[in-house]
């Protein structure tokens, strides 16, 4: 039976990738998208969101629309230098034929869930606003949930946004702190292992052969995005930041794990970060979850998992 998974996205260029990834793997059902802010505007996240499951030929997964902002404070500009203007690279892309769902999408996460118990993956690739706020209206969420995949939080390396904090926390840590704190089963796929699976443009050339209009979307869209890592790490790829917390999802044995509690710096110069802590050893003994941070990753197997899965 494939997996039911609900992914919460602010596409983006990686989130792009991750989302015709998890379209792309037969072992996954994707059952609905919501989208928030983060490299985009939460609307134009939205667009982004409906044309790509019109590319993939899956018009009918429902796309609800989320937050715009953090939970406390104002939100930080786009980066429009690392996504490009639109979320997706600066390619102009045909304006999609569908509409997102009525449910905001806090609702539309609780009623999905509670109608699966126990059956529900979460894959969130933006900042948790939208989960926090799910939480809120539903706290059963935590005991309904399959699973909870986060992209999220830098441990052992530096941030992406400051020298200690990721972009996905560090856009709303109030959101973060709430979701971490909840003892239920989650997986935080942080930049420790998301910047150790480079796409070479070797890599990404072999998806345009043979020529496919999947491999050349691909291709388009990841130019600016490519351009950014060479410009600010020296870096001739791009890391596959939300393509591995989907892989991390469908392939867990591709990870290692260490189990933890992590609490979440609200403010001041160090705002986002994400702290390891020891789990209680209640939690261990099966009151609650701890929770799994992703520490070693076979980056080939990674890369020839997603290769598997997009190429034609
Ligand atoms: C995360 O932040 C966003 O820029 C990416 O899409 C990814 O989800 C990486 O820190
Ligand atoms: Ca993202």
């Amino acid at each position: 039976m494939p997996r039911k998974l609900l992914i919460d996205t602010d596409p983006g260029v990686d989130d792009a990738l991750a989302l015709l990834l998890a379209l792309g793997s037969p072992e996954a059902e994707v059952v609905g998208i919501t989208t928030t802010f983060g490299n985009i505007e939460t609307d134009a996240a939205t667009l982004n969101a409906l044309y790509l499951l019109e590319f993939s030929g899956h018009p009918e997964i429902p796309v609800a629309q989320g937050a715009s902002a953090p939970l406390h404070g104002a939100r930080r500009p786009a980066p429009t230098h690392v996504h490009g203007e639109n979320g997706m690279g600066n390619v102009l892309i045909p304006a999609p034929r569908s509409h997102p769902i009525r449910d905001a999408a806090p609702e539309f996460i609780v009623r999905t869930v509670m109608g699966h118990p126990g059956e529900i993956t979460l894959i969130m690739l933006g900042p948790l606003t939208n989960l926090a706020l799910a939480l809120e209206l539903e706290p059963r969420l935590s005991t309904t949930v399959a699973q909870v995949v986060i992209m999220g939080g830098a441990f052992r390396v530096r941030g992406n946004v400051s020298d200690t904090a990721e972009a996905n926390i560090f856009n709303d840590p109030v959101a973060a702190s709430r979701v971490l704190s909840q003892g239920w089963p989650l997986t935080l796929v942080g930049l420790d292992v998301t910047t150790r699976v480079v796409l070479t443009p070797d890599y990404l050339q072999r998806f345009r052969q043979p020529p496919h209009r999947l491999g050349e979307l691909i291709w388009r869209i990841t130019r600016f995005y490519e351009d950014f890592h060479l410009r600010r790490y020296g870096l001739l790829g791009l890391y596959a930041h939300d393509p591995t917390a989907v892989a991390c999802a469908l392939e867990p044995g591709l990870f290692e794990y260490e189990e933890a509690r992590v609490a979440v710096t609200l403010e001041g110069p160090e705002a986002g970060r994400t702290v390891q802590q020891p789990p209680p050893s209640g939690l261990l003994r099966g009151a609650g979850h701890a929770t799994k941070i992703c520490s070693d990753v076979r980056a080939w197997q990674v890369l020839d998992f997603i290769h598997r899965r997009l190429a034609r």
